[in-house]
C-alpha cells in the first residue's frame, strides 16, 4: 500500500473511495490530519493533507516527524509526495509536472531528524540521492502510459517561508543550480530516508518564481489558485495510473 502526501490545493483525490480514517497518535504529537484509507484504481492507498483538511498548518508549522512516522507506523510501502512549487528554470512552464532528483534545504528551525535526544543514537543518514530512483521512474511511466508530460529531473531549493521569495533570492537560488522552489520538500525527504521508507515528489509549476515571466512584479495568487485547480485534476489522473500499476 502506497501514501499520498497532498500539499496545496490537494485536499482529497478525486475518485479516490474512502474506507475509513484513522486518527493517529504518534510519539512526536499529532500528523496534519486524519490519515484517510481507501482505494484507488483497485489498491488500497492511504493519503494525508500536509497543511491539514482546511489547509490551516503553515509550511513552518507542519509536524513532518508525526507525518512520517504515522505513514511508517502504518507500513506504507512508499510515499508521493505533492508539492506545489514555483518555476525557476525557463523551460518549466506553469502547469508543468515535475519529478525532482535533488534538493538544496533552506530552511531552519524546523525538527527535522528522529535522531536527536540523550536516548537516541547519533545517526548520518546517506542522502546523496534524496528521492528514491525506483519510484520517480515508475512516476515517470505513470506519466507515459497516459499520455502526461513530466519533466525528469530537477533540483528543488526548499525555503523557509510562509512568504515567497524575494527576486534576488530566486536569482541565487538560480544560480546555485535549483529548477524550482517550495517550502515543504524538506525535512519530509529526509524524515522519510531515515525512516527507511521509499519517496519521490511530484511538483506542480503553480507559478513563476519571484521575478521572473508573469511574476516579474509581483506573483499573483489568483493565478496560482487557477492553476492549482486545473493542474491537481492531471495530478489525481497520474497518481490513478501510478497505483493502477503496483501490486495489489
Ligand atoms: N516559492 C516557494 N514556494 C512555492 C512557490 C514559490 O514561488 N509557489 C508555490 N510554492
Amino acid at each position: 500500500m502506497y501514501a499520498v502526501i497532498g500539499g496545496s490545493g490537494l485536499t482529497q483525490l478525486s475518485e479516490f473511495e474512502i474506507v475509513r480514517k484513522d486518527v493517529m497518535r504518534t510519539p512526536y504529537g499529532e500528523p496534519s490530519g486524519v490519515l484517510t484509507l481507501g482505494r484507488l484504481a483497485g489498491r488500497d492507498l492511504v493519503f494525508l493533507a500536509r497543511h491539514g483538511y482546511g489547509h490551516t498548518i503553515a509550511p513552518h508549522e507542519i509536524n513532518y516527524l508525526a507525518n512520517i512516522w504515522a505513514l511508517k507506523e502504518m507500513g506504507v510501502e512508499g510515499i508521493i509526495s505533492v508539492a506545489s512549487v514555483g518555476g525557476i528554470r525557463a523551460d518549466l512552464y506553469t502547469g508543468s509536472l515535475v519529478i525532482p532528483d535533488q534538493i538544496i534545504d533552506h530552511t531552519h528551525s524546523r525538527r527535522n531528524t528522529f535522531f536527536e535526544g540523550a536516548d537516541q543514537p547519533v545517526v548520518h543518514i546517506d542522502f546523496t540521492h534524496p528521492y528514491t530512483e525506483t519510484l520517480r521512474q515508475a512516476l515517470k511511466v505513470a506519466a507515459q502510459t497516459i499520455g502526461e508530460e513530466v519533466f525528469d529531473g530537477a533540483t528543488y531549493a526548499c525555503t523557509q517561508g510562509p512568504r515567497l521569495e524575494t527576486r534576488a533570492e530566486i536569482s541565487k537560488l538560480e544560480r546555485d543550480g535549483a529548477d524550482i522552489v517550495g517550502m515543504t520538500g524538506m525535512p519530509e525527504a529526509a524524515l522519510a530516508r531515515e525512516a527507511d521508507v521509499p519517496y519521490a515528489a511530484l511538483a506542480v509549476v503553480v507559478n513563476p518564481a519571484a521575478g521572473k515571466g508573469s511574476s516579474a512584479q509581483t506573483v499573483s495568487m489568483e493565478d496560482i489558485k487557477k492553476t492549482l485547480d486545473v493542474s491537481m485534476v492531471k495530478v489525481c489522473k497520474l497518481l490513478s495510473a501510478f497505483v493502477a500499476r503496483t501490486p495489489n
